[in-house]
């Protein structure tokens, strides 16, 4: 396969090929045992309604493309609370299962650092399940981990599994 510049986007609307190629994505990554959220794949209309209510006020969603195919995704949601107004939640980072490794994870987390930066975010949080690759990225990234708590989510096959939070206080450069 010839490697294709991969852009990051976000869209203030979904376009009908970014919203297909996301459902794709989803039921994708779920089906393959990530979690994600869900415990199987959601049909096409759920996927869609999903994806349909992104972005949203306080919710803002980015697109890693190639060649006119939406190939990883991330979110930032912002706090509600007054008192959280610094701070922001990292959710979704996915990449499709035909373009790993290629650095596109990283890229989308460091795009939304530096979105959540723009929107004066001093600390960002996150939560994945333990022993997941996705740890192995946050670590290269420098996050820091916060600590585990057991039985958090259930896994595809309804095992209660364990997850690790860690954040990122965009008060300090990386070293
Ligand atoms: C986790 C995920 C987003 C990584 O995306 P990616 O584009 O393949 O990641 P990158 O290529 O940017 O990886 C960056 C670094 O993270 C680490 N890493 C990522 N995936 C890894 C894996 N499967 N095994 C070991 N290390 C891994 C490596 O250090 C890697 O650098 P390297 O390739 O130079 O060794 C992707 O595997 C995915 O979508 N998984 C399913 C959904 C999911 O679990 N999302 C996280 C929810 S919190």
């Amino acid at each position: 396969m010839v490697d294709r510049p991969i852009a990051i986007n976000e869209p203030d609307v979904l376009s009908s090929t970014q919203l297909r190629d996301l459902v794709a994505l989803l039921q994708a990554v779920v089906t393959e045992g990530a979690s994600v959220g869900y415990l199987r794949p959601p049909d096409d209309p759920a996927a869609t309604l999903y994806w349909s209510a992104l972005p949203r006020p306080g919710v803002r969603l980015f697109l890693a493309e190639s060649a006119g195919a939406v190939v990883g995704t991330i979110q930032l949601h912002n706090a509600e609370s007054a008192n959280g107004t610094h701070r922001a939640e990292v959710c979704k980072l996915l990449v499709s299962p035909t373009h790993r490794r290629r650095g596109i994870g990283l890229d989308l987390l460091r795009h939304v650092e530096c979105a959540a930066r723009d929107d004066d975010k001093l600390l960002l949080h996150l939560d994945t399940r333990v022993g997941d690759p996705s740890n192995l990225l946050y670590q290269r990234a420098g996050w820091t981990e916060a600590g585990t708590i057991p039985a958090w989510a259930r896994s595809t096959d309804g095992t209660l599994e364990m997850t690790r939070f860690w954040y990122r206080d965009l008060r300090h450069p990386l070293e």
